[in-house]
């Protein structure tokens, strides 16, 4: 089964799903990783364990559509079967969406529905919840807010800041990404009326 890996930054989810690979715990292999920044750190991991890179950067594409036929040609002739979204920063359109709609996934560091789009963990602390997460979850056109695949909880805490909630929210990515990908590489999400149903039953 083959893996593609969009990334726009440090890449530690990244390098999760690579350790995931690497340990057998996910059976497929990462086929491509797709940066759309030359200096992303996430790059230098990706070479590290062997894999492809790329660099797709949007600035030198005459608007969204070029940049994602380029995204695409490269993802398809690589054959990518699941698209993994991953500290990637830029906002798909429907033309991506839709050419691997059901095979691509996100993490987003909040308990969505609550708190899409950007600053999550700020927008948290502000809104005084006591507990946020993560999720990951199929990407459709509207941003953040496709099936969910799995979630994991952490306290919010007083004392927090951004960072320190953000730090305790990535500790559990690490963890749930390589999950999600795990259940979906075995065949066991399927999306019942945009409810995703693990088999066998596990929450
Ligand atoms: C993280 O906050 C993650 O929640 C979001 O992108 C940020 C950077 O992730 N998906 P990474 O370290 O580049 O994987």
């Amino acid at each position: 089964f083959r893996i593609g890996v969009l990334i726009s930054g440090s890449g530690s989810n990244l390098q999760a799903l690579i350790d995931g690979v690497k340990s057998g715990f996910i059976p497929a292999e990462i086929a491509l990783v797709i940066s759309n920044k030359a200096d992303a750190y996430g790059l230098t991991r990706a070479r590290e364990a062997g894999i492809e890179t790329r660099v797709v950067d949007h600035k030198t594409f005459e608007g969204r559509s070029p940049f994602e036929h380029e995204l695409i040609r490269a993802l398809d002739d690589a054959g990518v079967e699941l698209v993994c979204l991953a500290g990637f920063m830029r906002v798909l359109t429907p033309l991506f969406v839709r050419h691997y709609l059901g095979r691509l996934i996100n993490i987003h560091p909040s308990l969505l529905p609550a708190f899409a789009g950007l600053h999550v963990q700020q927008r948290a602390i502000d809104a005084g919840v006591r507990f946020s997460g993560c999720t990951v979850h199929f990407v459709e056109e509207e941003v953040d807010a496709g099936p969910i695949i799995a979630q994991a909880v952490v306290p919010v805490l007083p004392s927090d800041r951004a960072e320190d909630l953000a730090k305790r929210i990535l500790t559990q990515e690490h963890r749930l990404y390589p999950w999600a990908v795990k259940l979906f590489v075995e065949g066991r999400t399927q999306v019942k009326e945009r409810v995703v149903h693990i088999q066998p039953a596990q929450w």
